[in-house]
């Protein structure tokens, strides 16, 4: 049986005092270890929600990582440095890091790769535009993004790492995919990996994200290839984000 997961991604938002309010706020509401739970924070503020989460049942992502371990990269964040701060989660390949920011999934790939280096988890974010559903190029999309990933690193990484489905259309926009056209997609990932190694795919966790709050999360978390949730905006109340958490 696989473990749920739910991870907020609080993308560019809050002050050092928000995030802590937040944080604290989440970790009260806790209560029984049904599920694993992350927050990805923005990186000038990982260190401070990393004292609040010590000892708590709370993990700590990013919402990136380089590509590179070190060096000459003005403006990134290398692996080891996130692993110092005391981070067990990265997103790599968020669907906004690849409209606005030039993550290709070749690099996609390199962070990846740079994540599990140092015993980070990365969560690779993978979905499709609304043009692309509607031309039929959803699993096409999907493989592309996944085999850019399984080339550089080979299909036993997988064991140590979190798939997020996200539709692109669904994120921000308040239209969420129902509960069967997201199954459809995680269930297509899941026999993807299984055609290459069935241990890890019945055992690696796969999140649904783009628009999931308190009102959809059950229905989601009910179908039987999504093993969690990927949480953008419903992750900045700590109401919101605990009944999510509470819905699996
Ligand atoms: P959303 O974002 O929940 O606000 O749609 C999800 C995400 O971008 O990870």
């Amino acid at each position: 049986m696989r473990r749920s997961l739910v991870v907020g991604n609080w993308k560019m938002n809050g002050t050092r005092a928000s995030a802590e309010l937040l944080a604290k706020g989440i970790i009260a509401g806790l209560g029984s270890d049904h599920a694993d739970i992350a927050v990805c924070v923005p990186y000038v503020y990982l260190p401070y929600v990393a004292e609040l989460v010590k000892d708590t049942a709370l993990a700590l992502g990013a919402q990136n990582v380089a590509d590179q371990s070190s060096g000459a990269y003005t403006g990134e964040i290398s692996a080891s440095m996130l692993k110092e701060v005391g981070c067990t989660y990265a997103l790599v390949g968020h669907s906004e890091r690849r409209s606005y920011y030039g993550d290709t999934n070749e690099s996609v790939a390199a962070r990846f790769r740079q994540a599990q280096e140092q015993n980070i988890i990365p969560v690779l974010c993978v979905g499709e535009t609304l043009e692309q559903r509607e031309q039929d190029q959803t699993f096409a999309v999907i493989n592309e993004q996944l085999d850019a990933v399984i080339n550089l690193v080979g299909i036993a990484a997988f064991s140590a790492a979190v798939i997020a489905y996200e539709p692109v259309w669904a994120i921000g926009t308040g239209k969420t995919a129902s509960d069967e056209q997201a199954q459809e997609v995680h269930h297509y990932i899941r026999q993807y990996i299984a055609a290459k190694d069935q241990v890890i795919a019945d055992k690696i966790q796969i999140l649904y994200g783009g628009s999931a709050k308190p009102d959809n999360a059950k229905g989601l978390f009910a179908m039987p290839d999504i093993d969690g949730g990927l949480i953008g905006g419903a992750s900045l109340d700590a109401e919101s984000f605990l009944k999510i958490y509470h819905s699996i």
